[in-house]
C-alpha cells in the first residue's frame, strides 16, 4: 500500500521536505528577556518537532514596534540572530526545516509594549480588541497612522529581518501577512482609510505586501519566501469580511503568481462564517485553481481531512498548529495511528520548559 499523501516527500523550490506535514506558526512566549533573545529551551522544543516536514516558527517580530504579545523572540538585533542559530542548528541536526514567521503586529500592540508610544496602523482607527501585554491585558488604544516615511521604514526592517534570518541559519521566512496584523490591517477597508497610494483600490492596499516582497528580495532567494492569508477572518483581531474582501484577495492571491515564492499558506476560516454576507466558506477550494504555486492550508485539519484534501487536490501540504504542542512527535502518531495528547492550554505562554519541552513522545 502506498503511502497516504501527507507521509509523501514533497519539493519545495530547491528544499526536499520528507513529508508534507508542516508545523504551524504558535506563539508560545518563552523569550522571558528584556531583549527578547530566543532562549536554550527553544532549541529543545523546535528539536523535538523536527520530523515535520517543514517547521514554522512563532511569530517574531521585526522591530521592537511589530511586537504585540508579551515574550515573543524578535529578529531584529544582533542577539537575537545569535539566540535563534542554536534552534536552526538543533532542527537542521535532526535533518528537518524551519522557516522564521515575520511579524508586525500594527495596531494590534499597546503602549505599555512600546515605551508608552502608540502603536502605528495604516489609519487611525481602534481595533477594539483586547492585548495581552506585561501588565496583564488591556483594552486597545486608536492607534498612530503610518506617515509615507514610516511606511518605507517598516519595509527596511522587513529587510533586515531576511537578512538577519538567513544569518541566523533559517531556511527561509513566513511573512505573517495574516490574522488582523499590519499587513492584513492595510488589505482591509475597515482597518485602512488611508487616500494616498496605500488606500482605496486593490493596488493601492496590497501595495505594502508587495514593496516589502520586492525589498526582501534583494536578501535572499525568492523561492525561501511564502507568506499566509487569512481571507475569512472575521469579527476577529479587530477585522471584518465586507464585499470588496474577496475581491481584494483575488486580486493579491492573482499577482502572487508574478512571483516565485516557497509558498502561500492560507487558512480555513477560524469561525463558521457561513452565515456572514460575503465571507467565503472553503478557502483552498477558492484559491487553489486561482494560485499556481506551492500551497499550503491550516486549521483544525485531521490526519484524515488532511489526506482528504491533498488527495483533492485543493492544497499541497498541509499546517498543524495545536496538535504539535503536546505531540512533538506528531508525525509518527499520525503514521501509526498512535492516539495524540491533549495540550493544557494554561502552560501556552508561561516562561519556562513546563508544558513546552516536557511533553513526551508516545511510548
Ligand atoms: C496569538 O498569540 O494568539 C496569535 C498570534 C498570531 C496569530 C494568531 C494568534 O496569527
Amino acid at each position: 500500500m502506498s503511502k497516504k499523501p501527507l507521509l509523501q516527500p514533497y519539493t519545495l523550490g530547491d528544499l526536499q521536505m520528507k513529508n508534507r506535514i508542516v508545523m504551524a506558526p504558535l506563539t508560545r512566549s518563552r523569550a522571558d528577556n528584556a531583549a527578547k533573545v530566543p532562549v536554550p529551551i527553544m532549541a529543545d522544543y523546535y528539536r523535538q518537532r523536527a520530523t515535520a516536514g517543514l517547521i514554522i516558527s512563532e511569530g517574531s517580530q521585526v522591530s521592537p514596534q511589530g511586537v504585540g504579545y508579551v515574550n515573543t523572540p524578535g529578529i531584529y538585533s544582533k542577539a537575537q540572530v545569535e539566540g535563534w542559530k542554536p534552534v536552526t542548528q538543533a532542527v537542521h541536526d535532526e535533518g528537518g526545516l524551519i522557516f522564521i514567521q515575520l511579524w508586525h503586529v500594527g495596531r494590534l500592540s499597546h503602549p505599555d509594549h512600546l515605551d508608552g508610544n502608540l502603536p502605528v496602523a495604516p489609519s487611525a482607527i481602534n481595533p477594539e480588541f483586547v492585548v495581552r501585554t506585561p501588565n496583564g491585558k488591556k483594552d486597545s488604544v486608536t492607534p498612530r497612522a503610518l506617515s509615507l516615511a514610516d511606511i518605507q521604514s517598516i519595509v527596511s526592517d522587513f529587510s533586515r529581518a531576511a537578512s538577519n534570518a538567513m544569518e541566523a541559519g533559517f531556511d527561509g521566512v513566513e511573512i505573517h501577512s495574516s490574522n488582523g496584523y499590519l499587513f492584513h490591517q492595510f488589505f482591509a477597508p475597515c482597518s485602512n482609510t488611508r487616500t494616498d497610494q496605500y488606500g482605496g483600490s486593490h493596488e493601492n492596499r496590497t501595495r505594502f505586501l508587495f514593496e516589502v516582497l520586492d525589498a526582501m528580495k534583494q536578501h535572499m532567494p525568492e523561492n525561501r519566501i511564502g507568506l499566509r492569508l487569512n481571507p475569512s477572518a472575521h469579527d476577529y483581531h479587530g477585522l471584518v469580511v465586507d464585499a470588496d474582501t474577496l475581491p481584494t484577495f483575488d486580486y493579491l492571491i492573482g499577482k502572487l503568481n508574478n512571483y516565485n515564492l516557497a509558498y502561500l499558506h492560507l487558512s480555513e476560516p477560524f469561525t463558521d462564517v457561513s452565515q456572514v454576507a460575503f465571507a467565503e466558506t472553503q478557502i483552498a477550494k477558492r484559491y487553489r485553481p486561482i494560485y499556481k504555486g506551492n500551497l499550503m492550508i491550516n486549521k483544525g485539519f485531521t490526519f484524515e481531512s488532511g489526506n482528504k484534501i491533498l488527495d483533492e487536490g485543493f492544497a499541497d501540504m498541509v499546517a498543524y498548529g495545536v496538535p504539535f504542542i503536546a505531540n512533538p512527535d506528531l508525525v509518527r502518531r499520525f503514521e501509526h495511528g498512535f492516539p495524540l495528547a491533549e495540550a493544557d492550554p494554561k502552560s501556552y505562554y508561561i516562561p519556562g520548559p513546563k508544558g513546552y519541552t516536557d511533553y513526551p513522545a508516545y511510548k
